[in-house]
């Protein structure tokens, strides 16, 4: 249960609100936003405020500036398309705090809503400086945390920020906290967690969390080539961490142990698919280390060469393959609930034939069978990151039940973490003793 105020919780009519939001969106080269789903997803959250006639001061970061006015990472053009998603004039003001910052806000009237410039273009935020939060929250009555995908980390704008007005959660954060903690505390079973992407040491919480949780563990994605070299399997020059290979043997002996106590599978890829480079015209290959399966089907009546069940000294593991992509797609036809953090391959190459990537058919699968495409669909959670903006760039998001927009935000909350950005609000019970702290703070 989620058991912080929200903006449902108390009188905000006519008072001005800092919002949190987390408009850390892709852009392009040229600055187009490429993904507006954080911004979309804000939306009711601002709704909300208007019809409370409040004046809306909106604050984020995007990106991870170097220096103050890095105009590439500008908020400029969120504003914009805020407006369009809104469908009501969103303000823009040139800085977060100070001067312009305090005109921008002093000027705004009930029903209007004005967006800040990036709060990281002051290397104030990121170090959680109490003067940089009060003069942020510069003329506002009440703040509200909506940014969920930002709540892991201890910021200005997210902790120091909650020491100086009344500060309770927004429908985002509190949509995205009810559907991930429903399903890590009490999920329909069997339970199937699907972890890939990058880097090991990312989600080593996430993976020991859910050895000790789920039913089936599916492993994918570049962090999966760390436990394969941990078990012996030639990877070629795949991206892997082998300074972590311990950390992998550690966590397969964490799972045997797990399966000899009650029914679990650890499944690591038991094929893959390889190229030579990331180019989209790259030759790609299966190569199936473990069964041996297609290099014998492929040869017959020949002997199959010892390279089709190997991966080649310069190639690269770029995809799980189509035998680990139908196992684990098989498994799901018996789990009631699945939860997915991390594409199984390299989902950012884009395809020459067809909307698909060479590297991004095990991902496709997976999907596909998370949709009910082969007879039984289970309810289905999909935690940020890498794997939302590829539903999303396939216009998929509403295929699923709850698609997050937090990345290391929904990581962590999975793994049963506390969220700085989080505690610091209200607890629904406690509010009155906190508002006097922060009272007594300022
Ligand atoms: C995210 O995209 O995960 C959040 O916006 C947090 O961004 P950060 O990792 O740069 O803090």
């Amino acid at each position: 249960m989620f058991n912080k105020k929200t903006i449902k919780d108390i009188k905000l009519k006519g008072k001005t609100v800092l919002l949190r939001a987390d408009y850390n969106v892709p852009l392009s080269n040229e600055g187009t936003i490429t993904d507006d789903y954080r911004i979309e997803q804000s939306v009711p959250t601002i709704k909300y405020l208007l019809q409370q006639q409040c004046k809306v001061i909106i604050c984020s970061h995007l990106g991870r500036p170097k220096d103050k006015y890095d105009k590439a990472l500008s908020l400029r053009p969120v504003a914009q398309r805020l407006g369009t998603l809104l469908k009501h004039e969103v303000l823009f003001v040139d800085d977060c705090i100070g001067e312009e910052a305090d005109a921008a806000v002093a000027a705004l009237r009930p029903g209007q809503v004005l967006l800040l410039e990036n709060v990281r273009f002051y290397a104030q935020e990121e170090a959680n400086d109490a003067d940089f939060a009060k003069q942020l929250a510069h003329g506002a009555d009440v703040f509200v945390q909506d940014g969920f995908g930002v709540v892991h980390r201890a910021h200005a704008s997210t902790d120091a920020i909650t020491h100086y007005m009344p500060s309770v959660a927004g429908l985002l954060l509190e949509r995205e906290v009810t559907a991930i903690s429903d399903v890590m505390d009490h999920p329909k079973r069997p339970l199937m967690a699907i972890v890939g992407g990058a880097k090991i040491a990312d989600k080593i919480d996430i993976v020991k969390h859910f050895i000790k949780t789920a039913d089936f563990v599916a492993l994918g994605g570049a962090m999966a080539n760390t436990f394969l070299l941990a078990e012996g399997i030639r990877i070629g020059k795949s991206k892997a961490d082998p300074a972590d290979r311990d950390l992998a043997e550690d966590i397969l002996e964490l799972a045997k142990k797990e399966a000899k106590k009650r029914p679990f599978v650890l499944y690591l890829p038991q094929d893959g698919v390889v190229a030579d480079s990331l180019e989209p015209r790259a030759r790609t290959r299966v190569v199936d280390w473990a069964t041996h399966a297609f290099s014998d089907i492929e040869s017959y009546p020949k002997r199959p060469n010892h390279d089709d069940a190997v991966v080649g000294a310069d190639e690269l593991i770029l995809d799980i393959g189509p035998f680990s992509g139908a196992f684990i797609a098989g498994g799901m036809q018996m789990v009631q609930t699945v939860v997915w953090n991390g594409v199984m391959g390299v989902t950012e190459v884009a395809g020459v034939q067809g909307p698909i990537g060479p590297f991004a058919h095990g991902t496709e699968i997976l999907l596909e069978a998370m949709m009910g495409e082969f007879g039984h669909k289970p309810y289905t959670l999909i935690g940020g990151g890498d794997t939302s903006a590829y539903i999303e760039q396939r216009g998929l998001t509403k295929c699923f039940d709850h698609v997050s927009t937090g990345g290391g935000a929904s990581l962590d909350l999975m793994a049963g973490k506390k969220l700085p950005g989080i505690e610091a609000l209200e607890d629904k019970k406690r509010a009155r003793m906190l508002y006097n702290k922060s009272k007594h703070k300022q």
